[in-house]
Parts: C-alpha cells; structure tokens; sequence
C-alpha cells in the first residue's frame, strides 16, 4: 500500500458518531460533549479528544470575524468553513449552522439546509421557538436531522435586547415547555437550551425522548456544548457559563479539549458557579 493510500492512524482509532450514538447516550444517561470548530485543524484536535459533537457555528462571526453579532454571518461563511471542518474531522458527529434569516421562507430554508448538508454538515441548527415547527418537520421529512435552537437565540438579539437568561419568567418558562415538545413532535432531532435557568433546563431534558444540550443551561442536560474559544480563554468577553479549560492543562490544547470530556463525562463541569437559577 502506497503511503499516499495507507488510512490515516486517526481515523482508524475511533469510530464516527452517529445520531444514533447520541440517543444510546441519552438512554445510557452517559453524558456527551459538544464543542464549536471552525477549520481543519481544530476539527481533528477536538474529534481526536473524543468530543461526540462538532458545532460549526455561526458564532464564528464573533470568534473569527470580530463581528458584535452573528448576524453578519453569510451562507457562503457557513459552507467555506463547514467543508474546511469535514476534512479535519476524525469521527465527530458535524451540526452546521443556518446564518441569519436563511431560513425565513420553506424554499431558502430546503435549499440553504441542502448546500450546507453538501459542505459537510450531518444534521443543521436553526434557532427558534414554535415558528420554527413547519421547517423542523420538512427538513426531518426529507432526511436531514435538526437540531432546534431555544432560550437565547442570539440571531434575535435586537429583539431580545441583550444576552439575558431566557425563562425565568413562570409563563416563559411554560411556553418553552410548549414549544421544546412541539419540536420534537416536528421531528427535531436534537434540542440545544442556551442560558436557561438550570431547573427548567432539566425538566425539559427529562421530558424529552431526544437528546438536550445545553450552554449556560446547568449540568443536567444529556451534553454541554461550549465555544471552543471560551474553553481556550481566549475570547474577549467571559461570560458566566464559561470554563477556560486552557489554564489548568498540562498538555496544552490537547489537555483542555480532554479536560472538558473529562469533567463533562464524570459531571463535574459545568458546576454551580456556571449555571443560572
Ligand atoms: O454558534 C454557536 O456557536 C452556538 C453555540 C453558542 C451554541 O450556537
């Protein structure tokens, strides 16, 4: 076998996760990581620690672009850096995510799911509440796997009017029971909870059959999912949810990406000090 043809050492030591493997965990109550990529080389570091879940993120228009919001994230932002993942990824399970109004309309939201499946993605992220029941459930009939984006949905933040925990408010909080249900009635595949106060954040994880991840939402989701630049400490602003996991490793970044698996898995992370009551 020629060297240009021989599998790659990496590749072969770990097998891909699948939606599958992630509802098995659920069931197992073994927890699973999430955390953002956005090219090649940190696709291969972060599947190689054993992360289940690369999220390429919109938060890229932050982290990368320098952007004070997601919003100026463009469809061919999302494909560059999707397809840049794929080529890295050693076994994780790719989400990509839908950029600011791509999926206001049914047609650009088949289409624009469709160009990033193409790139790379396995399964899209669209953020939104009950509005979003209609595309869940004609991505979900036609094969491709959403994850719904609830509680701090920073694409609506001029609406929102700042990134504030979502659902303390006792009629809130009902309403997102309401809509995480529909959702997965809609054919979500997976929910993701941002800044929810913990409790709430665990009756909906109990309540629905498909796995919960959560950010900022407590430790009792069935995965944490974090922004691999805040785990790195090297974001600018720190907000209450995040561990800099770079600071205590003693094998650089390989460390800090193990670290968080580590302290996910046997639930030591995220602790009180990262979660809203
Ligand atoms: O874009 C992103 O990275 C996200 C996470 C904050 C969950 O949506």
């Amino acid at each position: 076998m020629s060297s240009q043809s021989s599998p790659n050492v990496a590749q072969t030591t770990r097998r891909a996760t699948t939606l599958s493997t992630l509802i098995k965990l659920k069931q197992s109550g073994e927890k699973f990581t999430c955390l953002t990529a956005y090219d090649a080389c940190f696709a291969q570091l972060v599947s190689e620690a054993g992360v289940e879940v690369i999220l390429v993120g919109d938060s890229l228009g932050m982290v990368l672009q320098g952007h004070d919001s997601t919003l100026p994230v463009t469809m061919d932002d999302m494909v560059y850096h999707i397809s840049s993942v794929k080529r890295g990824n050693r076994g994780a399970f790719i989400v990509g995510d839908m950029p600011f109004m791509s999926y206001a309309s049914e047609t650009q939201t088949l289409e624009n799911a469709a160009t990033l499946m193409r790139a790379g993605a396995q399964m899209i992220k669209i953020e939104g509440g009950a509005w979003i029941a209609n595309s869940t459930h004609l991505l979900a009939e036609r094969g491709i796997p959403v994850c719904a984006h609830m509680g701090l949905t920073p694409q609506s933040i001029n609406r929102i009017g700042g990134y504030h925990v979502q659902g303390r408010d006792p009629r809130q909080a009902e309403s997102m029971i309401a809509e995480a249900q529909l959702l997965e009635a809609s054919g979500a595949s997976i929910l993701l909870l941002e800044c929810v106060p913990q409790t709430l954040a665990r009756q909906i994880s109990e309540m629905l059959t498909i796995p919960v991840i959560g950010i900022g939402a407590g430790p009792d989701t069935d995965a944490q999912v974090m922004v691999l630049h805040d785990l790195l400490g090297i974001s600018p602003i720190t907000p209450k949810f995040v561990k800099n996991f770079l600071k205590d490793s003693e094998d650089g970044i390989r460390g800090a990406l193990q670290g968080f698996v580590q302290q996910v898995k046997n639930k030591q992370f995220p602790g009180p000090e990262h979660s809203f009551d």
